[in-house]
């Protein structure tokens, strides 16, 4: 097919869409591997054990019954009714199941609460170093992003005086994501007391991505839909994907006050239809079966954090916080005198670790790269000898 004789012509608001370079990332490492290079992939955010034996046989059982078919577009009665208990219960709030929307992944809660929120004009608050999709679904709507900063000196804490200092009456939707990617920063309890407070008499919802709330080390989730005040402003993101080990399976889902619940599930009309029918019976599966996966899979997660942590900060120029959620660590390395980009850019192509540049989550991320602990502990060791090698190296 040639592409020479008809100019593609892209409807304006594509060139407000970002992307997600943890992607980019693992396509150059491939690249590097398929040249005959040995890449450790510290990079991409996803648990790197398997799914769980008996969420696996639920899903072939699923395709042996026949759930092979079309489904209600904003999820089975089961799935939504299983959600909706497990919710309630880890966060001490009453959930019915006509508050849940069952998506494709949890990225489309995203996507569609952006879409049918925000207008263009509007402001959206998001946090800075964050998930790069917020701000490009932000400009893609046409809105104003701003950005609030995971304050490093505060173990990634947010400052809320900072916030309200951010918030104005063109404010329409504020995100937060606690455990935050990609720094591992879990908000406080009195910060996020303080943050109820603040949105209180203010017109504005909240998109409250949840994904990594059971990955916690030290302290407890707070979540913002435990404030009465706030419980019908409050669109919880979570789902399986880092939970349960459960990236490819495509499942996830959306928790918000029903009348908004009934236009998601009609962008999901618009769009997917539905999520995958047999996927979502292994949700089931995974929410009511046995727990034990994800308890071991923090514990695993837990004895790789000290490793990568300590690692980090016996490179030169290295400083480490030990992230208190989510499995990334996000050294501060401004002391090495390198650019982020630059330092992640050398680390892939001359020392074969690949991660993240601070950067690709937002401008507060320049000083900073990611490291997903997403891997062996063997792995992990045998990445920084090899950036501890390079560092001294190339100073
Ligand atoms: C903060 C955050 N939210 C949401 C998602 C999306 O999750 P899912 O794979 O279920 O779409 C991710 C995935 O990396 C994430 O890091």
């Amino acid at each position: 097919m040639s592409t020479e004789t008809h100019k593609l012509r892209l409807a304006e608001c594509m060139s407000r869409l970002g992307t997600e370079s943890a992607f980019d990332v693992l396509v150059r490492a491939r690249e590097l591997e398929a040249e005959g290079k040995e890449v450790i992939h510290l990079e991409i955010g996803e648990p790197d054990f398997p799914t769980a034996a008996n969420i696996v046989e639920a899903a072939k059982q699923a395709l042996d019954n026949g759930w092979t078919h079309y489904g209600p577009p904003a999820g089975f009665p089961e799935l939504r009714q299983a959600v909706a208990e497990d919710v309630g219960r880890r966060r001490g709030i009453s959930v019915d199941p006509s508050e849940v929307v069952i998506t494709p992944g949890a990225k489309p809660i995203m996507f569609y609460t952006i879409l049918a929120l925000v207008e263009p004009g509007d402001e959206v608050l998001y946090p800075d170093p964050g998930f790069p999709i917020y701000a490009s679904m932000i400009n893609f709507v046409g809105a104003t992003p701003v950005p609030y900063s995971m304050v490093e000196d505060r173990g990634f804490d947010i400052d809320v005086n900072e916030i309200v200092g951010k918030l104005s009456s063109r404010t329409r939707l504020m995100i937060v994501n606690s455990p935050n990617n990609p720094t591992g920063g879990v908000i406080s309890r009195p910060q996020m007391e303080n943050l109820a407070g603040a949105l209180k008499d203010r017109d504005v919802m909240v998109l409250a991505d949840e994904i990594y709330s059971r990955l916690i080390y030290t302290g407890e989730h707070v979540s913002l839909a435990a404030f009465p005040q706030l419980r019908d402003r409050i669109i919880i993101l979570d789902g399986f994907s880092k939970t349960y080990a459960m990236t490819g399976w495509r499942l996830g889902y959306g928790v918000m006050r029903p009348d908004l619940a009934q236009q998601i599930a009609q962008l999901m009309t618009n769009s997917n239809s539905c999520t995958a029918s047999f996927t979502q019976m292994a949700g089931v599966e995974a929410l009511r079966g046995d727990q034990t996966s994800v308890a071991a899979m923090l514990e695993e997660f837990r004895g790789r954090r000290a490793v990568i942590v300590d690692g980090l900060n016996r490179i030169p120029g290295f400083h480490c916080r030990k992230p208190l959620g989510a499995f990334y660590a996000f050294p501060n390395i401004t002391e090495t005198g390198k650019p982020s980009h630059e330092l992640a850019d050398a680390l892939l192509n001359q020392a074969g670790v690949a991660c993240l540049s601070g950067t690709a989550f937002g401008e507060q991320g320049e000083g900073y790269l990611r490291f997903s602990f997403a891997n062996s502990i063997q792995n992990i060791q045998k990445a920084l000898d090899r950036i501890e090698g390079w560092i001294k190296k190339n100073r």
